[in-house]
């Protein structure tokens, strides 16, 4: 079975759709470990309502990233846990080295809109500011640039007419929630078939 870890900022609503679907034995896998770089993210409270191993990574100076020592640290939790991928739901820092080297095509992010589309923050904001009449949701593997990589699965979300920023966002993290836990149990199963 592959074992996995979480690493988000917020409140954790994927995350709680992917250890939901590993309860009801949709998603077959073990979370290993929930990390957070918010010391009182809802993410935290979420692994433990689980049962999972849960723990506040400092992530020192900058705003946007980790500190070379916090990410090294990272890496190391991670080795800890033997967690074989990290599944990014919410993580509001764009990851380096050491950890892009240590799992390479084995992080996977979820982003609110069809990638490439709208990269970056409230996309779903930028699909209404510009019209679209359909949107979505992509989970893509982690590399170098902010929201971009190889992409694993995308789900459109048709924009409504009466749509508001609140009301598309609501839609949209309800694709997530369906999406995420199936597109991981596709890059799970892929992995494991190959390792044996
Ligand atoms: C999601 O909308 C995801 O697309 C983005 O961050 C948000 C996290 O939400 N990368 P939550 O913490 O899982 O509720």
């Amino acid at each position: 079975m592959v074992k996995f870890a979480i690493l988000g900022s917020g409140k954790g609503s994927n995350c709680r759709a992917i250890l939901r679907s590993i309860s009801q034995g949709k998603l077959v896998a073990k979370a290993v470990v929930v990390i957070s770089d918010v010391r009182d993210a809802a993410i935290l409270e979420i692994a433990r309502e689980f049962g999972v191993p849960h723990a506040w990574l400092d992530p020192g100076q900058f705003r946007t990233r980790l500190d070379p020592e916090a990410e090294a640290k990272l890496v190391t939790m991670l080795r800890e846990a033997d967690a074989q991928f990290v599944v990014l739901a919410g993580f509001m820092r764009v990851l380096k080295e050491p950890m892009l080297a240590s799992f390479p095509r084995r992080i996977v992010n979820i982003h609110p809109s069809l990638l490439p589309k709208y990269p970056g923050l409230k996309a779903w904001e930028q699909a209404l500011a510009a019209g679209d009449t359909v949107t979505g949701v992509t989970v893509h593997y982690v590399d170098a640039l902010i929201d971009h990589g190889d992409i694993i699965a995308q789900r459109e979300v048709l924009v409504r007419k009466c749509d508001t920023t609140k009301s598309l966002h609501e839609r949209i993290q309800e694709a997530e929630h369906e999406l995420y836990p199936e597109a991981l149990a596709q890059v799970f199963r892929q992995n494991w078939c190959s390792e044996q």
